[in-house]
């Protein structure tokens, strides 16, 4: 924010409304996606007030009153908070815990004929599960074939812990595919910056309807942006180091106290997605008791079964962490075993 103050005089001449972003942003957000293999110019980026801003843009702009738009089941919540207020019908596809279920989604979408797909391929919310290249090139051919255009999430890109390197963006194999991007995760979800990426005209379509909302994100936060994005490595490093050790302190810790859990650990992004023998609406309504406040799975989606799940983030400092699994086994305790298989989510 320094290096943004000491910039900003030079923009105070100008009126400061920046409807598609800074030049220099937009360049930077580009060589961001050149580095990871994807040719981009700037005049493909539109800078957004986050990457929730973006997505409600874009449904906002093509979605017509009732259009179906295919979400995984689970999914992020804002999202389908989005899809409905932009007056779309979702059409959930079940996403086991351990990744994609192509079957279902080829069904999906033949029998919806979705317009949109919205995708989380990068450290899902909340499963975690990272998308391989050879899922990316399955999605992008059934998609391809039912003209079904592609909305993917990257907002969680940046936070990979460890195992696998990252495959190609899903917009390296589909150039229509829209991506969201944001700083949010990597480096502060109170900058209030993302972006969509798109073919030009598509920019262009976007930034012709943005004013109907608003006219612009904020000069200081975009100058702050331009100046992490040229260090990102550097300063998501020890951010990174930190959540792996919180991901393994939590597994240890749930292992230790709480046996009958499932989960798979994420190689990347910021929750455990775990599988309980137990209701997690009840669970969370307990532990509330105990200051402890809990997303249930319900939250991510409208299949019957998410109640067996929940998501658990490993965000916060080791005590707390520590803290909120003694309370969790506390809370669990004298709740009704609840019997649910911990296979594919249903979806209703
Ligand atoms: C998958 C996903 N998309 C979008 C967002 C929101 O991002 P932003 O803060 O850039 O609006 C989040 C935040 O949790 C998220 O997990």
């Amino acid at each position: 924010m320094t290096a943004a103050v000491t910039a900003l005089p030079a923009y105070l001449p100008d009126p400061g409304y920046e409807l598609v972003g800074l030049p220099q942003l937009r360049a930077a957000i580009a060589e961001s996606y050149r580095r990871r293999g994807l040719p981009t110019d700037g005049d493909q980026i539109l800078v957004t007030s986050g990457a929730q801003h973006g997505l409600a843009l874009v449904l906002r702009t093509l979605l017509d009153a009732g259009d179906r738009v295919l979400v995984d089941s689970p999914t992020y919540p804002n999202a389908l908070l989005a899809i409905a207020q932009a007056g779309g019908r979702t059409l959930p596809v079940a996403l086991p815990a351990d990744g994609w279920d192509f079957d279902a989604l080829v069904a999906g979408v033949r029998q919806g004929t979705p317009k949109l797909a919205y995708l989380v391929p990068d450290f899902h919310n909340p499963t975690g599960a990272l998308l391989d290249a050879a899922g990316r090139a399955r999605l992008v051919e059934t998609l391809r074939a039912t003209r079904t255009l592609a909305i993917v999430d990257e907002t969680l890109v940046d936070l990979r812990l460890d195992g696998p390197t990252l495959p190609p963006p899903v917009a390296a194999l589909d150039d229509t595919a829209i991506t969201l991007g944001s700083m949010s995760k990597s480096c502060w979800g109170g900058l209030r910056i993302g972006w969509v990426r798109a073919q030009p005209a598509m920019i262009s379509r976007l930034a012709a309807a943005r004013p109907g909302t608003d006219l612009g994100t904020p000069v200081l936060e975009q100058l702050a942006a331009t100046y992490l994005l040229d260090r990102l490595d550097q300063v998501t490093a020890p951010h990174r180091a930190g959540l792996r050790e919180r991901r393994d302190v939590l597994t240890r810790l749930l292992t230790a106290h709480l046996p009958d859990w499932r989960w798979t650990a994420p190689h990347g992004g910021l929750v455990l997605w775990v599988h309980l023998p137990l209701s997690s609406t009840a669970l969370a309504m307990a532990a509330q008791h105990g200051g402890l406040l809990l997303t249930p799975g319900t939250k991510f989606g409208s299949a019957v079964n998410l109640d067996s799940w929940l998501r658990l983030p490993f965000t916060q400092p080791i005590d707390t962490l520590r803290e909120a699994v003694d309370r969790l086994s506390g809370a669990s305790r004298g709740l009704p075993e609840q019997a649910s298989p911990t296979a594919a989510p249903l979806t209703i």
